[in-house]
């Protein structure tokens, strides 16, 4: 009687199916139970530092027109705001040095020392609508932007994915899923701090006021053994 057979057969293999089941069942607690060892490595991670520096509005407002001076001086074309020794440039270099001693030492071993040195720096004036395009800062090891008056909506920093088009992660901005980029949203008194090879670039500014940051190229090295030409 196959009729009845047949069913005879299917049980069988449902019993089978059941067993399967278990045995798949019990070997998943095994591995729920078993205490895995892992480690993680943050191998290659790139340090973006957002940095409060403490400095008020009186300090920001008597910086500004200090760069002010020095713009009616020499104007803004190749020149070095690090030259100048004003009172305020002279307190703001001295806190970016203790920035770094506090972030960046771990970077560097013992065959290339932490020692860093300011190579260049100047003053970004951003007047309502203007930006600045996508760069990097060449050969530098470190850069640094210092915000010294901005307005709401005066231009975000996007600090881009140095991984190019790796798809580890998805970031979500304004409603688009895959961004390359993380924002900054810049505050009068705030330091940002990452490797030089990183791209990034400010998006248009959009408030009725002048936005004024100080950016600086800094180098790590024995500047005593620095050989030129
Ligand atoms: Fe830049």
């Amino acid at each position: 009687m196959e009729v009845w057979q047949s069913p005879v057969y299917c049980t069988c293999l449902e019993n089978r199916r059941l067993e399967m089941v278990r045995e798949f069942e019990s070997h998943r607690f095994r591995h729920i139970n078993i205490t895995m060892n892992i480690n993680k490595n943050e191998w290659w991670a790139t340090p973006v530092w957002e940095i409060d520096s403490g400095f008020d509005e009186y300090f920001n407002l008597a910086l500004a027109a200090e760069l002010a001076d020095i713009k009616l001086e020499k104007g803004y074309d190749r020149y070095d705001i690090w030259d100048y020794k004003t009172p305020r440039l002279l307190e703001l270099k001295e806190f970016m040095f203790d920035a770094l001693d506090q972030t960046v030492p771990e970077y560097f071993g013992e065959y290339y020392p932490y020692n860093p040195c300011f190579i260049n720096g100047w003053a970004n004036i951003q007047h309502p609508g203007a930006d600045l395009p996508l760069h990097d800062h060449g050969g530098t090891v470190l850069v640094s932007t210092y915000y010294v008056t901005c307005e709401e909506n005066s231009g975000d920093l996007l600090v881009v994915d140095p991984r190019m088009g790796a798809n580890w992660e998805w970031i979500a901005d304004n409603g688009f899923q895959g961004v390359k980029y993380r924002r900054i949203t810049p505050k009068a008194g705030k330091f940002i701090l990452f490797p030089g090879y990183v791209m990034h670039m400010v998006e248009t500014n959009r408030s009725n006021s002048t936005r004024i940051s100080i950016a600086t190229n800094i180098h790590n090295g024995r500047i005593d053994k620095i050989h030129t030409r």
